[in-house]
């Protein structure tokens, strides 16, 4: 390994609303050496999540980033130093390296290294293989349980995991039916992803344009945005429906709870007998292979086509972040370092 800096963008503040270049500090250190069982990774491709910002935030599913530790990340590399046989040089891996471009790891934690699979790249390792694609198909079909024939609804529509939910449903026989903000992205949720129709809440009434989309109400809503948005699915859910709440990206840079509007339309979860139920997909990684499987059917078979966005350069990392809440990107947000 000829290379001996290390740069590592660290978390330097708490973030407070909106993220800002100064929460965060590029810091130039030397490459570590591996200890006995450990190996270094030469980082590849970040992955931008929008759950990053809540992990800058407070402890949650996960413990918070401390201020001065590496922002975590999923990402792809290649091992280049090696003390550990189950990981040898230039093995190309996956794990939660992290924004640096050198990860020393005992290949262990929360989200334990692994190896790439054989021939996929690590842009579809992150995103259609990854978290993202496994959070669309175990929050539609496991969460949302639709049948062939229900009307499948769809916000974030144009993003990385909701562009796939709503592939998948059409692939399982469903109507889809997207939410995104602006033409651009409504007309390649529509032209490309695929999906019945697409609504651009920048632009249109949601909950009209349900209504008049799917008169009799949604049998699934797969949400990603919260707030207003999923205030207008509300109104308009069929008879025992089922609200996935995967995540709710209109409220993540809130600086206080007193800056989230609540939901006005709670109650017809009462009314059509209908049922909102989170998840979290790192529950589903004793079933991961299972999804794989599935995912790549269908895209042999041409039902799902997915989607990347790469950025790159490591000093761009904060700002790839950021595109996430500004709507920039279009399919799975990744870095290239
Ligand atoms: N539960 C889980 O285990 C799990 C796992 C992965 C992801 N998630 C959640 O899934 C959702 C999508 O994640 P992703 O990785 O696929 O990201 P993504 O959809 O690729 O990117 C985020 C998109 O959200 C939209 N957005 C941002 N701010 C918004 C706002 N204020 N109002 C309305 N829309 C806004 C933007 O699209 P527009 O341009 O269309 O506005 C943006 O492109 C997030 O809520 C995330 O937290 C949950």
């Amino acid at each position: 390994m000829s290379e001996t800096v290390n740069r590592r963008w660290v978390l330097a503040q708490r973030p407070s609303g909106h993220l800002k270049d100064s929460d965060f500090e590029l810091r130039r250190e030397t490459v570590p050496a591996p200890g006995p069982g450990e190996f270094v990774v030469r980082v590849t491709h970040l992955s931008f999540d929008p759950t990053q910002r809540g992990w800058l935030q407070a402890d949650s599913y996960l413990p918070a980033v401390k201020i001065g530790e590496v922002v975590r990340a999923g990402a792809a590399g290649e091992v280049v130093a090696s003390n550990n046989p189950k990981f040898p040089v230039g093995l190309k891996v996956q794990g939660a390296f992290g924004w640096q471009d050198y990860c020393l790891t005992d290949g262990g934690g929360f989200w334990p290294t692994a190896p790439l699979p054989d021939g996929i790249a690590p842009e579809q390792a992150l995103g259609i293989f990854g978290t993202t694609g496994l959070t669309a198909y175990f929050g539609l079909l496991d969460i949302g349980q639709p049948k062939a024939g229900e009307i499948v609804l769809v916000s974030g529509a144009a993003g990385a995991t909701g562009s796939v939910v709503g592939q998948i449903a059409k692939a399982i026989g469903c109507t889809a039916i997207g939410i995104a903000g602006g033409k651009a992205k409504c007309d390649w949720v529509v032209g490309t992803a695929g999906f019945d129709a697409c609504i651009d809440y920048k632009s249109e009434p949601v909950a009209r344009r349900i209504r008049e989309l799917a008169p009799k109400g949604v049998n699934v809503v797969f949400e990603n945005v919260g707030g207003e948005i999923l205030d207008a699915a509300l109104a308009n859910l069929a008879q025992r429906a089922r609200v996935v709440l995967c995540g709710g990206i209109s409220s993540y840079n809130a600086a206080s709870a007193d800056e989230i509007e609540g939901l006005k339309n709670y109650m017809a979860l009462t009314v059509t007998r209908s049922r909102m139920e989170g998840f979290i997909v790192l529950d589903y990684a004793p079933r991961f292979a299972e999804g794989v499987k599935a995912l790549a059917g269908w895209i042999a078979e041409g039902k799902i086509k997915s989607a990347e966005d790469v950025q790159s350069g490591l000093e761009n990392a904060p700002a790839t972040l950021r595109r996430l809440f500004e709507g920039k990107n279009f399919g799975k947000q990744l870095l290239k370092l």
